[in-house]
Formats: structure tokens, sequence, C-alpha cells
């Protein structure tokens, strides 16, 4: 009941969370019942864009992998004795990345279907320290995300699940999700936003920065969290975790994202 309270108590600002989008208005709302097979699929294809993501472009911020697939090369030559054996290991090191970060990616959507996305309402909606919120333009929903808060209080709330339907991109979307759990935080009174992205290409570093988070540090390693991997996969799926904070103790914060 004190939560619903303060949540009806948020400044101004935050409360008309609302992003302009030339004609169109972006309204982010509380997750319903109704929204959930379309969640779903929001996060389903934003986590299947990380395939790509890991397997390609995360290649050139592994130097240790590109080591390590040089090495096989060179088993390979001097067992084989063959120079075309060297010629094919790119392709296989290509396909190796693609097919493992698939499956690991794969293992951690079926882990979050088994925790927290496979009920939504259970998880995120019942507790006044957690929230799940869907972004709304013309009538659809297109972006997603959630806070969990953390070490209450004064802790942090953690930031996760954000994702924008492809179709609806640079138009403030995510912009506007990022603003709600900020909002959250501040309402509840936790003293800072923190998340991890393993995302390489700039996008959504991009964002979260023009949010006014500071990355605070990285984590290079083989584990999605909760996903134990095997040999193969830790050959060929490697990812580096960014780690960003935002304190929002005394932070103002409108609606175009400025401090
Ligand atoms: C990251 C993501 C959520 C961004 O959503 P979005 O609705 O396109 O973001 P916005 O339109 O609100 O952009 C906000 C700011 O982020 C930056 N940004 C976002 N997309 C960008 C792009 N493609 N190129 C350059 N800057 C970009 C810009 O600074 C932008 O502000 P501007 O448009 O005023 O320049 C979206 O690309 C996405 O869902 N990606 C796949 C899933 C994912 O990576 N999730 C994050 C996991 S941690």
């Amino acid at each position: 009941m004190e939560e619903k309270t303060q949540r009806q108590d948020v400044p101004n600002y935050f409360k008309r969370l609302k992003a302009q989008n030339g004609l169109q208005t972006i309204v982010v709302r509380e997750f319903e019942k109704a929204d959930n097979l379309k969640v779903q699929q929001i996060f389903y294809d934003g986590m299947m864009e990380m395939v790509a993501d890991t397997a390609f472009r995360g290649l050139r911020h592994h130097p240790e992998s590109l080591l390590l697939y040089t090495a096989m090369a060179v088993v390979c030559f001097v067992i084989t004795m063959c120079w075309w054996v060297i010629g094919l290991v790119p392709s296989i090191v290509l396909y190796g990345r693609y097919f493992y970060s698939r499956r690991v990616i794969h293992r951690y959507l079926e882990h979050t279907m088994s925790r927290d996305m496979g009920d939504i309402e259970g998880f995120y909606n019942k507790s006044p320290d957690s929230c799940l919120w869907v972004a709304v333009l013309d009538g659809k929903v297109v972006g997603i995300v959630a806070a969990v808060g953390r070490q209450k209080p004064r802790g942090a709330v953690e930031l996760q699940r954000m994702s924008v339907d492809r179709s609806c991109r640079r138009r403030g979307v995510g912009m506007a999700l990022g603003l709600k759990v900020v909002e959250f935080a501040v309402t509840h009174r936790y003293s800072s936003v923190v998340l991890g992205t393993t995302a390489y290409k700039p996008t959504a570093h991009l964002l979260y920065q023009r949010l006014g988070f500071h990355c605070v540090g990285f984590t290079n390693g083989y584990g999605t969290p909760d996903v134990r991997l095997d040999l193969l996969e830790r050959i060929f799926y490697r990812m580096c975790h960014h780690h960003y904070k935002l304190n929002v103790s005394n932070s103002k914060i409108t609606e175009n994202g400025q401090h």
C-alpha cells in the first residue's frame, strides 16, 4: 500500500514519462497478462540478435581466442601436413562460433523462461521491489524493460531485459524505458541503477551512456549467468560483460535524459 502511494508521488517530469516522437507518443506502462506473447517475442528477438554479435563482432574483442584458433590451425597443419587444412580453419572457426553462440544463448533463453520470463506477472509485478514495463507506440507493444531492486534501503536497482522491436528503433523507445527504471529507483529510494550487457555492437552502450550510465568495469569470460558450458562451447563462445552504473541520489533527469 505504502509502495503504491510512493509510485503516485513522483515528480512531474517523471510522471509525464512520455517521449514525443513526431505525431506519435510512447507510453510506458506496467506489464499486463495480455502482453505476454509479445513481450516474450521482443525479448527472444533481442537475445537472438546477440548470436551474430557474439560470434562475429566479438571475435575482434578477444585476442586470446584468436591466439587459440591460430594454435589450433598450427596443430592441424602439423598433424596433417596439408596446407588446405589451414585454409579451412577460418570457416570452421566462424561456423563453430555461430553454432555454439546460438546454442548457449538458446540455453540462456530456456533458463529465463523457466524463471522470470515464463511467469512475468508472478516474478516482477507482484513484489513492490521489481517491475516489468512495456512501451506502447501506436497502440502496439514495441519494447520491454524490467527492474529488480537489490539490498534495500539505499541499494541498487538492476535494469534488465531491455529490448525494442527492430521496426521501432531509434524513435526514443529505449530512452523512455530506461527513464522508467530510473524513475522507479528514485521513487523507491534506491541509490543507483546497475546493469550488465554482453553486447558488442555500440547501440546498447550508446543508449546507456545517453541515459547517464558510466561503465564501471567489465568481466571477460565464458559464462552467461546461470548457464554452464562444455569444452567446445568454451572454445567457441566467449563474451565480455560490461557493467554500468548510474547514481540516482540527487539526480535530476529530464525527459531528454539530461542530468
Ligand atoms: C539497444 C536498444 C534497446 C535501443 O533501443 P532504441 O529504442 O533504438 O533506442 P532509442 O531510440 O531510445 O535511442 C536512444 C539513444 O541511444 C543511442 N542509439 C540507439 N540506437 C543507436 C544506433 N543504432 N546508432 C547510434 N546510436 C544509437 C542514441 O544516442 C540514441 O539517441 P538519439 O536517437 O537521440 O541519438 C535496441 O537497439 C535493442 O533492443 N537492441 C537489441 C537488444 C539489446 O541489445 N538490448 C540491450 C541488452 S543489454
